[in-house]
């Protein structure tokens, strides 16, 4: 195997394939804060892309309550048993993995789903876990000892792909012009490789056509500078489609990389896995850490300390209005007199959002008759 950088774990890692970064690494970065479960992401992306035959158990995207919930059932608790616990020392990760973890002979350690696994996609929906307790649902104290939280999950474009690295065929390639990671549906004989090595369980087969297919980013919108179709409709505006840079590349005007880099508010998930996904959280802000360090990595609680902080930090909460705002994607922003503005790569002005809504109060009077001249009986009218 190959050494390559993995910067969020904070050294080098073995991987089958020599390191190469696109010119440019398409992302993602949810606010699971805003989140409402309402789906409609996930019908839009079903609507647009997999209404097809063989395709009625695919969701490219879906969401999921956390801890009970998996699509398929028990994605991550399946890789997560299988590689043990694990050790960080500070930002550095010191355990395995998935690719040093490998059995001899193997790409990756993995686990196939069964077909039912994909047949549940609600599993657990709106379940929450620990014990009430003395405390009662609405007591003082917010959520008390009961929590759940909604994660958004779509393909993480991976910069070093599990799916790729294992296909026998190289019928999975990551695009040089924008990172995403696609499967050549010609070169492809359904070997299913990539969807057992996949430890997000992205990569998906088709009954029908006997070939694997995935979520595509939407190229055909980015390729024309418009973000995806699951960003664009989200109710909660808590999506935002972008580039993201590594490290030390990071450009603070860029929104990705200010959330990423610069507050490092947004995270991503499992990246002890070894994958460098390039879908970033913004974790729960009422979640044991315990429960969000296994998920996000050693950066949670500074996280959420800068999120909740957010109301006296106009930068970050200039980036975050900005989530839902256009259909563009955002090249750069910034933030002057209470205004967050964002531009497109050539640096027009796409759209300008008040950090703060104006108030309006209209008056209003009590007329003494209605419309047709009767006698009103609380009848209020507004001037
Ligand atoms: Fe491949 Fe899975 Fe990474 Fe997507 S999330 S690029 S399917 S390994
Ligand atoms: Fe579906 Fe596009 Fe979102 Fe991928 S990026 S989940 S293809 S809507
Ligand atoms: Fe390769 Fe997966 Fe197809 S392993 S051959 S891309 S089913």
């Amino acid at each position: 195997m190959a050494k390559v950088f993995n910067w969020q774990l904070g050294r080098e890692m073995d991987y089958p394939y020599a390191g190469h970064r696109p010119q440019r690494q398409f992302c993602m970065i949810m606010d699971t804060n805003k989140c409402i479960a309402c789906q409609t992401c996930t019908i839009a992306c079903k609507s647009t892309w997999t209404w097809g035959r063989g395709q009625e158990h695919m969701l490219w995207n879906n969401i999921e309550t956390k801890p009970f919930g998996f699509y398929p059932t028990g994605w991550d608790v399946e890789i997560l048993e299988r590689l043990g616990p694990q050790t960080w020392k500070g930002d550095t990760y010191t355990g395995k993995t998935i690719f040093e973890a490998a059995p001899d002979g193997e790409v990756a350690l993995h686990w196939e789903p069964d077909q039912a696994d994909w047949s549940n996609p609600n599993l657990g929906e709106d379940e929450p876990t620990g014990v009430a307790g003395e405390e009662t649902y609405i007591p003082d104290t917010p959520h008390a000892n009961m929590w759940m939280y909604y994660l958004q999950r779509i393909c993480n474009h991976c910069t070093y792909p599990a799916c790729l690295a294992a296909c026998p065929r190289e019928a999975v390639y990551k695009r040089d012009e924008d990172g995403i990671v696609l499967i050549d549906q010609t070169r492809c004989r359904g070997y299913q490789e990539c969807v057992a090595a996949c430890p997000y369980k992205k990569s998906l087969f088709n009954l029908e056509t006997r070939v694997s297919e995935k979520c595509i980013g939407c190229y055909p919108k980015v390729e024309q500078g418009l973000q995806t179709q699951c960003t664009t409709v989200c109710i909660g505006r808590l999506r935002l489609t972008d580039f993201v840079n590594p490290p030390d590349k990071a450009d603070p005007r860029n929104p990705a990389d200010f959330l990423v880099h610069v507050r490092k508010v947004a995270l991503p998930i499992y990246p002890q896995l070894g994958l460098e996904p390039n879908v970033y959280y913004i974790p729960p802000v009422h979640v044991p850490p315990k429960y969000l360090h296994q998920m996000f990595g050693p950066g949670v609680e500074e996280a959420i300390a800068t999120y909740r902080n957010a109301k006296d930090d106009e930068e970050l909460l200039g980036a975050l209005m900005l989530f839902g705002s256009t259909e563009h994607i955002i090249a750069s922003f910034d933030v002057k007199d209470g205004v967050a503005r964002a531009y497109d790569k050539k640096g027009d002005e796409l759209v300008a959002v008040p950090l703060r809504e104006p108030e309006v109060v209209r008056s209003f009077s009590y007329a003494t008759t209605t419309p047709d001249g009767k006698p009103a009986t609380g009848y209020r009218h507004n001037t």
